[in-house]
């Protein structure tokens, strides 16, 4: 018998039985692959008598095809049983009313967020971010706030553990250690999040919002501070002018430290900013401690730099004149409907988006 028969009884033997789809593909491969049998006869073709070849060439094709035909007809036979099986498991009850359609918005913080973002990194400033739950030492040490000192009693922190180690950040001023510690100056960054402290009225909620700026290098000084928060408040209010105080303050982080207010009154039952003869505190802020800059191993004698807290739902609460503070945080859709944003402008013939 010849050595092509001889593939051929053997394989459609073979291929007789049930087969899984692993199995038909090593078949497949055994005859096929690169030095699978059928594709060797291929290469002996050329090595063959003359008079012989041309069958040779013939027969082993014809049994090339047969074997072909035979293993897809096969993967094609278990494919369609396992769809079959698939659709008797798994069927569709179209007579299902349709789902409702409801277009979610973005919170106000979250704008507020996104616009602050945005304006600073037209000025050079990266976003940086740090968690929640953060350990004593970067929250309060790291930042020149040793144990015992007032400041840490100012916070009214919520710690997580007996030994006061672990606890929920009571200012994004952490990210600024948390930033110097893993690069090398200088430092462009602001970093937006949540901060937490025992606190809650009109004006305080006990999980609130703030961005933290910071700028190192050689030759910053507080009129750089003055300037990029001057613009700042600027863009973000959308004013040509603004009415802008610092009033000297203390931090154990900053030296000097200043608080910012800005100048607004109330029209038509409505703040207006940048008018007036009413302050608002916005934001604490001043030169960076050497004590910090030492912490971080940063050398104070070459760098030196600001940094900035800006309260965010303070501002978005001016901008977007919303006067309760808690309700940011109630998530009551009735109110996000009417204060969140749409997330994009969707044409307003859409079907079902309203609610
Ligand atoms: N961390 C301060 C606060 O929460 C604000 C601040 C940040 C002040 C950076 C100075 C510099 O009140």
């Amino acid at each position: 018998m010849s050595n092509l028969k001889k593939i051929k009884d053997e394989f459609l033997l073979k291929l007789e039985k049930k087969l899984s789809l692993s199995e038909i593909n090593e078949i497949k491969s055994n005859l096929f692959g690169k030095n699978g049998l059928i594709s060797s006869e291929f290469k002996k073709i050329g090595s063959i008598v003359e008079n012989e070849r041309k069958k040779f060439a013939s027969d082993l094709n014809l049994i090339k095809d047969e074997l072909q035909n035979l293993i897809n007809f096969k993967i094609d036979e278990i494919q369609t049983e396992e769809i079959n099986k698939k659709l008797e498991k798994e069927k569709v009850d179209i007579t299902l009313p349709e789902r409702t359609f409801i277009r979610g918005k973005i919170h106000p913080v979250s704008q507020t967020i996104d616009e602050i973002s945005s304006i600073f990194s037209e000025i050079g400033f990266s976003v940086e971010e740090g968690p929640d739950v953060e350990n004593e030492y970067n929250n309060f040490t790291a930042l020149n706030t040793p144990d015992n000192h007032p400041a840490r009693d100012m916070h009214d922190t919520f710690y997580l553990d007996e030994k006061k180690e672990k606890l929920l950040r009571t200012h994004t001023s952490p990210v600024q250690i948390r930033t110097m510690l893993k690069d090398k100056p200088p430092f462009k960054i602001i970093a937006p999040g949540r901060t937490y402290r025992s606190d809650s009225d009109q004006t305080h909620s006990p999980m609130f919002h703030q961005v933290e700026g910071l700028h190192i290098d050689k030759d910053i000084n507080m009129g750089h501070l003055k300037g990029c928060l001057n613009y700042f408040i600027k863009e973000f209010f959308e004013v040509k002018k603004i009415r802008m105080r610092f009033r000297p303050s203390h931090f154990p982080f900053t030296e000097p430290s200043a608080e910012v207010d800005i100048g607004y009154e109330i029209k038509d039952g409505k703040i207006v900013i940048g008018e007036g003869d009413k302050w608002l505190e916005i934001l604490g802020c001043g030169m960076v401690h050497p004590n910090v800059l030492k912490n971080v191993k940063v050398d104070p004698a070459k760098f030196q730099g600001y940094a900035f807290g800006i309260g965010i739902d303070r501002l978005a609460m001016l901008k977007y004149g919303i006067n309760d503070l808690r309700a940011f945080f109630d998530c009551d859709y009735r109110w996000l409907n009417h204060y969140g944003f749409d997330p994009l402008d969707v044409p307003t013939n859409y079907r079902g988006l309203s609610r």
